[in-house]
């Protein structure tokens, strides 16, 4: 089943809306495989956003993140990594749809609450780098067969 990584922002963490953006995709009908609070360590967000590196914003995208706790979470289920980005919304929270975490919960580029994979690729290359094998729980759970058709 698909995967994808998860992270709840600094910001998300300060303005308690773990529960909330939690909450958002457990009743998705998403799976929770692993969550682990965590600090970010300068070399970890430079290394999460390579892509980045020659952006004019990305100094700032690092310092971002690793100012404070942050929630890490990998999910499962059907499409998980563009169901995630749909429900996110858009980066700029000013143009995310209203309905969506950042278009709920969010003003700010900078400060826009939650990360999600943008591809399969992106979610397997995080997934390895925020988590260790042992740290994903393969389970069953008894809606499993009411959510997955
Ligand atoms: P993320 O990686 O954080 O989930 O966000 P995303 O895929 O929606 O957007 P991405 O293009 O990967 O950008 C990463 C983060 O950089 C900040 N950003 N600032 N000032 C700017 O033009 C700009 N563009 C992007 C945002 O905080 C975005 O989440
Ligand atoms: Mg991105």
């Amino acid at each position: 089943m698909e995967q994808t990584f998860v992270m709840i922002k600094p910001d998300g963490v300060q303005r308690n809306l773990v529960g909330e953006i939690v909450g958002r995709l457990e009743k998705k009908g998403l799976k929770l495989c692993a969550l682990k609070m965590i600090q970010v360590s300068r070399d970890l967000a430079e290394e999460h956003y390579a892509e980045h590196r020659e952006k004019p914003f990305f100094d700032e995208l690092v310092g971002f993140i690793t100012s404070g706790p942050a929630v890490a979470m990998i999910w499962e289920g059907l499409g998980a990594v563009q169901v995630v980005r749909r429900m996110m919304g858009s980066t700029n929270p000013q143009e995310a749809a209203s309905g969506t975490i950042r278009g709920d919960y969010a003003l700010f580029m900078g400060n826009n609450v939650v990360h999600g994979s943008d591809s399969l690729e992106s979610a397997s290359r995080e997934i390895t780098l925020f988590f260790q094998p042992e740290e994903l729980i393969t389970y069953t759970k008894a809606l499993d067969l009411w959510v997955n058709g």
